[in-house]
């Protein structure tokens, strides 16, 4: 593997490594992309308060998700079609955490599936379903999980209808994991908050809510005694001309009010879009592309090394503003701020056109 020094060589590598319709599909969201480009502008319009002269010499920033310590309050997001980024699809992403030392989610639209990633990998693990049988289908692969040992199941609801990912449509590209998703889709269409009660009546592994957007539906998932609320705008690929999901963490956290963890996800790619979500509240944030981006660029070594380079960036963020552990970060350290730069799903990383003497 490249000796990658920045997240840019990552992403320039992933680039090449990838057709322009994998490409498209991982960077990609719905109709205008208003969305997707929100949750960099939202990330991008916050600046820090730093404040000086504290001891920072030793900076830890470990932590616990769904229960389980972990190196780094981020784990991988839960994402589809990862064979279209490397032959190793999900047992990469899965091995990559456990190297490393956190979580990882496992789609239900990915490849390899939940009996081959559990048998291949002894970290803890969160099986993320698309409900697109009926409860007797949702009853099975829950037993599946639990007894393959998932430490919670988590069921993403911001999918009720299938968008229009334009990029995709264009091209006529169709990736893997949308191929079946004509089947199942009315059902999913029919869901409703009998499922959450269901759920968590009829099984005994946490429930995480993946696609809350909103402090009253936070609060009906804590009404739910659901485990987890996941705050999400499906990376932007879902309902377009939404809120940042950094937006919505304040009014999220508000309503759950301790009562359950809170996941983010939705544009996260530096070391310090992490800090600034654990600095509006969240307990931990969930990485999607810049997973892919590492899996596209080198497999498993790959996804390990992106792990590597946000500790790095938010061990220096953290110590800049003189923090030393994440419990003591709260929105004291952030200011607003206009963007510097017009919001892209690659604001992140202007250097882009830069190459390594590397390769
Ligand atoms: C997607 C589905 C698989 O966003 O979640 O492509």
């Amino acid at each position: 593997m490249a000796d990658f020094a920045t997240l840019h060589e990552i992403v320039a590598a992933a680039r090449g490594n990838l057709s322009d319709g994998a490409w498209d599909y991982l960077t990609g969201g719905a109709e205008t992309e208003t969305s997707l480009l929100r949750n960099r502008l939202g990330l991008d319009s916050i600046a820090f308060r730093p404040r000086v002269l504290n001891d920072v010499s030793t900076i830890d920033l470990s932590g616990t998700i769904a229960g389980h310590p972990t190196r780094l309050p981020v784990s991988l997001a839960p994402m589809g079609s990862l064979e279209l980024m490397h032959p190793d699809g999900s047992m990469a992403v899965a091995r990559a955490a456990e190297a490393f030392g956190t979580v990882s989610y496992l789609s239900s639209v990915t490849h390899p599936g939940l009996e081959a990633v559990a048998e291949g990998t002894s970290h803890p693990k969160v099986y993320q379903l698309y409900v697109r049988g009926g409860r007797d289908s949702v009853a099975e692969v829950a037993k599946m999980a639990v007894s393959a040992g998932y430490v919670a199941f988590c069921l993403t609801v911001d999918v009720a209808l299938y968008s229009r990912r334009e990029r995709d449509l264009i091209k006529r590209y169709v990736p893997t994991a949308r191929r079946s998703a004509g089947e199942g889709m009315e059902y999913q269409a029919s869901l409703d908050w009998d499922l959450v009660k269901w759920f968590k009546d009829s099984f005994d592994i946490p429930l995480q809510i993946k696609g809350v957007a909103t402090a009253e539906d936070a609060a009906l998932c804590v009404e739910h005694g659901v485990d987890t609320v996941y705050v999400s705008n499906h990376g932007g690929r879902q309902l377009d001309h939404g809120r940042a999901t950094v937006d919505m963490l304040p009014e999220v956290v508000e309503a759950v009010a301790g009562k359950a963890e809170i996941v983010v996800d939705g544009g996260f790619m530096r070391g310090a879009d992490i800090v600034k979500a654990i600095a509006r509240g969240a307990d931990s944030v969930a990485i999607g592309k810049v997973q892919g981006f590492g899996l596209a660029a080198a497999g498993m070594p790959g996804i390990v090394r992106v792990l590597e380079l946000l500790e790095e960036e938010m061990r220096i963020s953290m110590g800049l503003m003189g923090l030393t552990r994440l419990d003591r970060l709260d929105a004291t350290f952030l200011h607003p701020a206009p963007p510097v730069r017009e919001p892209s799903v690659l604001s992140a990383f202007p250097f882009l056109t830069l190459r390594s003497p590397e390769y």
